[in-house]
């Protein structure tokens, strides 16, 4: 039998309820938790609603508030870790769901998928869903980037949606999870990546499963939003560097079905908003730590240019760029911070000006493509 996690912080309560309801109706879900970020007024509302709920299912729903595991900012990351950790100190249950508490498009489907694959044996399963051209610019220029640099030769880099908060494991990864100190470290935004990372290392069985109806969520403004995000990710990164990962994993990756014309001519973030961004608050320390960085980087992203451009950013540039950047950059420090802020932009900003915009089927076999390259790249060592 299965649990459901929903990690939740400040979201609309009777979205993260109706998709507590659709959970204990599937059944195979004997167990809803909902771990909350901190006792505000939404966890309060989801409290209150949690008895009637468990009362007219028949079933178990847990609010729980999380714990302060790891060592990075509270966030995330304790809530999941506080989940497993409660799952398997309370409880029998031999698989666990995860699901992001906004998704609006939640439905009984997407635990059926999952177990069903969890059926044929798969212990971990992911899911994966069409996002537009210009949305999950973390996911391919941060964290597959990153895998490919660092681990070519592994199934990593060619996770769909590494990032992604939809997940099912089996008893054993979660106690594999839990045991591990880097993954209870990850208190961030950061946790999805180590999550990732610990399961194909540790070589488990790997399902992705597509989700044609994507996950409907809250949108960004300029690409500021995900600031925090974006810092956090990269330094969950960049913290693998040398680890070591196990030689075979089995992994599969559903085909993908049609990708509706409304994901396809969604445009992910706010570009001119995010163009505004490149041209403000340098410093001169950060003009200065620019001189890492290519000649074509450091010239290109000049600080003196009260117009930004941003074309020097190309496949091979970030590729050179985020080799200084696992090289150079010091976690932590505002800096570098703020300037790996500006390098990501810059290329994100170029891949919209050059890719993106030549349409979304272009767009996306572009991106597979780069990722391949720099794996080939990686592996032969330069
Ligand atoms: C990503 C975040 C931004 O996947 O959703 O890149």
């Amino acid at each position: 039998m299965s649990a459901v996690v929903f990690p939740f912080k400040r979201e609309d309560p009777d979205v993260l309820l109706k998709n507590v309801r659709t959970a204990l109706a599937h059944p195979r879900v004997r167990r809803v938790v909902c771990v909350g970020a901190e006792e505000d007024e939404c966890f309060a509302t989801v409290a209150r609603a949690a008895p009637n709920i468990a009362r007219s299912s028949g079933k178990e729903v847990v609010v729980i508030v999380q714990e302060r595991i790891g060592t990075k900012r509270p966030g995330k990351g304790d809530g999941m870790n506080s989940a497993l950790r409660y799952l398997l100190t309370n409880t029998e249950h031999d698989r666990i769901h995860f699901y992001d508490a906004d998704i609006l498009s939640f439905s009984e489907e997407w635990i059926a998928k999952a177990e069903e694959a969890a059926d044929q044996g798969y212990q971990v399963v992911r899911h994966y869903f069409p996002r537009a051209s210009t949305d999950a610019m973390i996911t391919w220029f941060i964290t597959r980037t990153g895998f490919a640099i660092l681990f070519p030769r592994s199934e990593l880099p060619r996770i769909e949606q590494p990032l992604g908060g939809e997940l099912l494991v089996t008893r054993k990864v979660a106690e594999a999870l839990l045991a591990d100190p880097r993954v209870q470290a990850q208190s961030d935004w950061g946790i999805d990546t180590l999550y990732t990372f610990a399961t194909v290392a540790q070589g488990f069985s790997i399902y992705e499963t597509y989700m044609g109806v994507g996950k409907v969520h809250k949108l960004y403004g300029s690409l500021g939003d995900l600031r925090t995000m974006l810092i956090e990710c990269f330094e969950a990164l960049s913290s693998l560097a040398g680890a070591s990962v196990a030689g075979t994993t089995l992994h599969h990756v559903e085909y993908q079905g049609p990708v509706s014309e409304a994901i396809k001519a969604k445009v992910g973030y706010d570009v001119d908003a995010t163009l505004a961004l490149l041209a403000e608050g340098w410093t001169e320390r950060q003009a200065e730590l620019l001189d890492h960085f290519p000649p074509e980087v450091r010239d290109g992203l000049n600080p003196s240019r009260r117009i930004p451009r941003v074309g020097c950013m190309d496949d091979k540039a970030w590729y050179d760029t985020y080799r200084v950047l696992l090289r150079e950059y010091q976690s932590e420090n505002p800096e570098w911070q703020d300037l790996l802020f500006r390098l990501w932009a810059a290329r994100v900003l170029a891949y919209t000006f050059s890719v993106a915009l030549r349409g979304y089927d272009l767009a996306m076999h572009h991106l597979h493509q780069m990722v391949e390259c720099y794996c080939r790249r990686a592996a032969g060592g330069s």
